[in-house]
């Protein structure tokens, strides 16, 4: 390495002096260990061309949550490592999220530990927002939930990694409540063991629980918006939606957090649950989308239960495309939204690292623009719209 060194300092002595000798020999290369604290490294002022002492690699970045959290993180100048899988074309928009030189792409496979090793070896911060919302072929949910973060959680352990931020979900449970599933929900499960699995591995990582996130891409309005969830203007929901509860989070909100997380020393080994300001019963929230959206007609709720039809339809969906279930729609997802969303209250939340929830009130409007009915053309500007009534919070 030093004659490396003396040779690269012959070369640039005409440019840069003697004083470029000095400049090279205190420099680190991206080759070397990661011997060095890199938090000392820092340079800048804190902004999106700084850099901030944290080289993250986010695994699962090209999901729906992890544009939120790779967008915020650039914006802190935080150098990234993205692993991906699949087509590049899929990862080029995440490229802009940081500045020139700070996103890196790594292709890797969840099975292949030399291929997640090198993703991780030069980082200090690790996010795991792997995850899948219903079994495929080539992957059961303990392949991803459980046995993928096994490894993902043991490699960085292994390679030094000093945070590990693992994702898993409010309600996971050993023994799932069973509503339309006899067995209750299979992703629920895998996460609970999941959790298990990297705390195994990783002692000091930190768990997020998120509700249902919604937000630009989500599965969570748009899985309600969708005409494959309703029939036309009649909307099956499990007891008509009025025995469930759910306490749904907005994306950025949770995406803050884990930002939050990564900044503070003392979140290691804590569980935060990632949830919304309010509660509020499944039949409520559904019928102020519909209200939101201010679609004609008479908007009818039903309990599913007694609609052989709707059985059928999700039945004939699951079999003629079982690994990618259009619009999401399969019993797995049916399952998850009977499930009531229980919060403990010794856990912290995202409230207690500092983050100010966004009102779903506020947020859900602007959301449900594309589907809002007349929203472009067809209405008068001085027409006055009725601003829809508030769905009613459980208290
Ligand atoms: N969104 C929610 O409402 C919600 C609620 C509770 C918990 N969560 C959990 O939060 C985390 C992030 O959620 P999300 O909504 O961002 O999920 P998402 O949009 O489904 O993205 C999942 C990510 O995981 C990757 N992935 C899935 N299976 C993989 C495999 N076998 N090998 C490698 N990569 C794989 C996907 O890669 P590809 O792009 O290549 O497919 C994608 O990047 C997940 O763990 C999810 O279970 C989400």
């Amino acid at each position: 390495m030093s004659a490396v060194i003396y040779t690269r300092a012959q070369t640039l002595r005409p440019q840069t002096g003697v004083f470029g000798v000095a400049i090279l020999r205190t420099c680190n290369y991206s080759t070397d260990n990661k011997a060095y604290n890199l938090s000392a490294l820092k340079r800048g002022t804190g902004g999106r061309s700084s850099f901030n002492g944290i080289v993250a690699t986010i695994f699962g970045a090209t999901g729906f949550t992890g544009r939120y959290v790779v967008n915020r993180l650039g914006k802190i100048g935080t150098q990234m490592i993205i692993p991906y899988r699949g087509d590049t074309l899929n990862i080029l928009r995440l490229r802009v999220s940081g500045d020139l030189g700070q996103v890196y792409f790594h292709p890797y496979n969840l099975k292949d530990e030399n291929s997640i090793r090198n993703a991780v070896k030069y980082s200090n911060v690790v996010i795991n927002l792997v995850g899948r919302d219903w079994e495929t072929k080539n992957y059961k949910f303990s392949d991803v939930h459980i046995d993928g973060a096994r490894h993902l959680a043991r490699i960085s352990r292994e390679c030094g990694v000093d945070r590990f931020i693992h994702v898993s979900s409010l309600n996971s449970s050993e023994h799932p409540e069973g509503h339309v599933l006899p067995k209750g929900s299979g992703f629920l499960k895998s996460k609970y063991f999941g959790e298990k699995a990297v705390l195994e591995e990783f002692p000091e990582a930190t768990i997020f629980r998120p509700s249902d996130l919604y937000g630009q891409e989500d599965r969570f309005l748009r899985y309600y918006i969708s005409e494959w969830r309703r029939v036309t203007q009649f909307m099956p929901l499990w007891k008509k939606g009025e025995s469930t509860i759910k306490q749904p989070c907005y994306v950025a909100d949770f995406a803050a957090g884990i930002v939050a997380a990564i900044k503070d020393p003392d979140t290691k080994g804590k569980i935060y649950q990632a949830i919304g300001p309010k509660r509020y019963y499944l039949s409520e929230l559904i019928d102020w989308f519909f209200r939101v959206t201010q679609r004609r007609g008479n908007f009818v709720r039903y309990p599913m239960e007694y609609d052989p039809t709707f059985n059928l339809k999700v039945y004939l969906i699951n079999l003629v495309s079982p690994n990618e279930p259009i619009a999401s729609l399969h019993w797995e997802r049916i399952e998850r939204e009977c499930v009531t969303d229980k919060v403990k209250k010794d856990l912290p939340t995202l409230e207690d690292l500092g983050i100010t929830l966004t009102q779903m009130e506020d947020q859900i409007p602007y959301e449900l623009r594309p589907w809002t009915y007349a929203m472009y053309h067809g209405v008068d500007a001085d027409e006055p719209v009725p601003t829809p009534a508030p769905p009613k919070v459980v208290l």
